[in-house]
């Protein structure tokens, strides 16, 4: 077995360094005995569904990572298919540095948190864009299925590399204002129960 996540971001460097710090050894049985985390499945799927919001990464010609957070009503990112991903982008600010960063360097990569949880997905991909113009554009009513406050300029279509879970360590327990009130609810009713 391979492990795809791994595998594309382990570099020559990374691996020099976890040999440095004595973790080489460790890491390498994450490339041989699990994986391959290049298609989704039922548990993935299922996460990004309930998410509202995400992180995403680009890359400038002048090799500056740039990250930019995506928000919208929840699973507003879908999953077309295992391998396929997709989100609406916006008229937005007019900067348009995600999209001219594409436009030079198709890699993506998006962090997806679940802060009530504590758990967090970690994707690689390559991204096309489809302007909403675009007479090729058939998947879009499957995208713009949500009422979206402003003009949806493109899609961003993702084409999943890999994808990697990260251990909950350090993810602070944060709500929303809804879960928040769902949670008290549920806290106020079972109190009344006990009592
Ligand atoms: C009227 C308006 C509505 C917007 N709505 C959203 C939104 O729902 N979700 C989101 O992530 N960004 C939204 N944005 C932000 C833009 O889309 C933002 O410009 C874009 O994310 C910038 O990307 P960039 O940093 O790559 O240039 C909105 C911006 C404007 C002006």
């Amino acid at each position: 077995m391979s492990h795809r996540f791994a595998e594309t971001v382990f570099t020559k460097s990374v691996k020099e360094q976890q040999k440095a710090y004595g973790s080489l050894a460790h890491n390498e049985k994450l490339l041989t005995n699990f994986g391959p985390n290049d298609k989704m499945g039922s548990r993935e799927i299922d996460f990004i569904s309930r998410r509202d919001s995400f992180y995403m990464a680009t890359v400038s010609e002048t090799n500056w990572p740039y990250v930019q957070h995506r928000g919208g009503p929840t699973g507003f990112l879908k999953v077309l298919d295992p391998r396929l991903l997709a989100f609406a982008d916006f008229r937005g600010n007019t900067q348009l540095i995600s999209t001219g960063n594409i436009s030079v360097n198709t890699r993506c990569s998006l962090i997806l948190m679940d802060y009530p949880n504590r758990r967090r997905l970690k994707i690689l991909g390559r991204i096309r864009m489809e302007n909403t113009t675009d007479p090729a554009a058939e998947i879009l009513p499957e995208i713009i299925t949500d009422k979206f406050s402003a003009v949806v300029e493109r899609v961003f279509l993702i084409d999943l590399t890999a994808f990697d879970w990260n251990c909950p360590q350090h993810i602070s327990r944060r709500y929303t204002e809804a879960e928040f009130m769902e949670n008290t609810a549920l806290a106020a009713a079972s109190k009344e129960q006990s009592n």
